[in-house]
């Protein structure tokens, strides 16, 4: 049995986890297993409603379960970011969900706005890492409205921090098998701070001489991933510059609706979401692509040590997405419910199938099998 936290969220994420435990409904049918989904209320209609954001009691809480799925949180009503911060950095934090795994894969040339590319050259995984940078909170405004107003916002970056995170892609690097290629990307040419990336993806990478070194600065690397993106296997990257570059690679697959993301603490209780926010313009229309929570529901799956269920989903969503039946990744172009339909009816007609052959994409390094409880604590 899986225990699993739910956060629905705010805007569309209600419409899309919706369609995502639908999907989890019928691969739990298919493949064996069992899951039981709790909601928990964080989001802006419980702050609205209690002025309560996250408190201490829900990441407590969220430690006794296996996994946490999470729609999207923020509003337009509630001041921008707090929110965000409160719960998905709370939770990125409390648990210490270091790496953040986003796939960047093409399902079918025609969701590809780039000329001429296909699944063949979209196929890459970037880590980003989840806990340090501007991200780590160590900054503020002072004099706040005058003219003397400075606004501060310190990038962190620690060994440790970095060391565990490159070493996680590495690992990734290994098992994906695929061209053994690690690229570092980072800026440390003008923020000089980030030499200690430079540093530590070198001295870690002494360990894998199977694995190919491989380096480009953030300004080039989104230039290649236009241009070439092929050449990628696996990037590691830091917290800001992983956040900018996985929305160009979700547009390069065909949008925010399909991008999926886990965050990761190998061996303990870690999140799993789609990449896009809350779209407040598309909230209960029924518009909202539901496929990026999908793909997060296979990604947990993974997580779980549920590999043919979490394979199974990923095809599910490949025959759905070669199939001609969905023509546009985008909001609108199929309802929310229906296309979430059609995807928990694909992983239900893969029952039987011959199984893909496992691929390393949320990768569990040093993970024997299913996270197990004790070791989260
Ligand atoms: N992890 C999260 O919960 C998360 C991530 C990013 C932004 N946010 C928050 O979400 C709110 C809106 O942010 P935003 O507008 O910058 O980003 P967003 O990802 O919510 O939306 C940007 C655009 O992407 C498209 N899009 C997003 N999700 C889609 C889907 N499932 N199907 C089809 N199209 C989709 C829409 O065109 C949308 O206008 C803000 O409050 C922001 O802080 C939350």
């Amino acid at each position: 049995m899986h225990d699993i936290a739910v956060i629905a969220g705010d805007g569309i994420g209600p419409e899309v986890v919706r369609e995502g435990l639908k999907v989890l409904d019928a691969a739990a049918e298919v493949y064996g297993f069992r899951a039981k989904c709790e909601p928990m209320p964080y989001g802006a209609e419980h702050f609205l409603k209690t002025g309560e954001t996250f408190p201490d009691s829900a990441l407590r809480a969220a430690h006794d379960f296996d996994a946490v799925f999470l729609g999207a949180i923020g509003d337009p009503r509630v001041e921008t970011g707090m929110l965000e911060r409160a719960i998905i950095s709370g939770l990125r934090f409390g648990l210490d969900l270091y790496v953040n795994l986003r796939p960047v894969r093409l399902y079918d040339a025609r969701f590809c706005p780039l000329k001429d590319r296909g699944p063949e050259h979209l196929d890459f995984v970037v880590v980003r890492e989840n806990t340090e940078d501007a991200y780590a909170g160590l900054g503020g405004i002072l004099k706040k409205g005058t003219p003397n107003e400075v606004a501060v916002q310190e990038m962190i970056f620690t060994r440790a921090g970095c060391e565990r995170v490159i070493r996680y892609a590495y690992d990734l690097c290994r098992r994906r098998g695929k061209h053994n290629r690690l690229t570092l990307v980072d800026k440390a040419n003008a923020i000089r701070a980030q030499d200690i990336w430079t540093r530590t993806f070198a001295e870690v990478g002494l360990e894998y001489d199977d694995i190919r070194q491989d380096h480009a600065y953030v300004d080039a690397a989104c230039m290649w991933m236009v241009k070439n993106p092929e050449w990628f296997d696996v990037i590691v990257t830091t917290n800001l510059f992983g956040d900018i570059i996985t929305d160009l690679g979700a547009q390069l697959v065909g949008g925010m609706g399909i991008a999926a993301s886990g965050n990761i603490h190998p061996g303990r209780v870690s999140m799993f979401e789609p990449i896009h926010g809350s779209a407040p313009k598309y909230a209960g229309k029924n518009t909202a692509n539901p496929l990026a929570a999908i793909c997060a529901v296979g990604m947990m799956l993974d997580h779980l040590g549920e590999e043919a269920a979490a394979r199974g989903v990923e095809e599910a969503v490949r025959r759905l997405l070669t199939s001609g039946r969905v023509t546009s990744l985008s909001a609108g172009a199929l309802p929310t419910s229906v296309l979430g339909d059609m995807a928990a009816a694909e992983v239900r007609a893969g029952a039987g199938t011959k199984p893909p052959a496992p691929r390393a994409t949320a990768g569990k390094p040093g993970r024997g099998g299913p996270r197990k409880r004790a070791a989260a604590r």
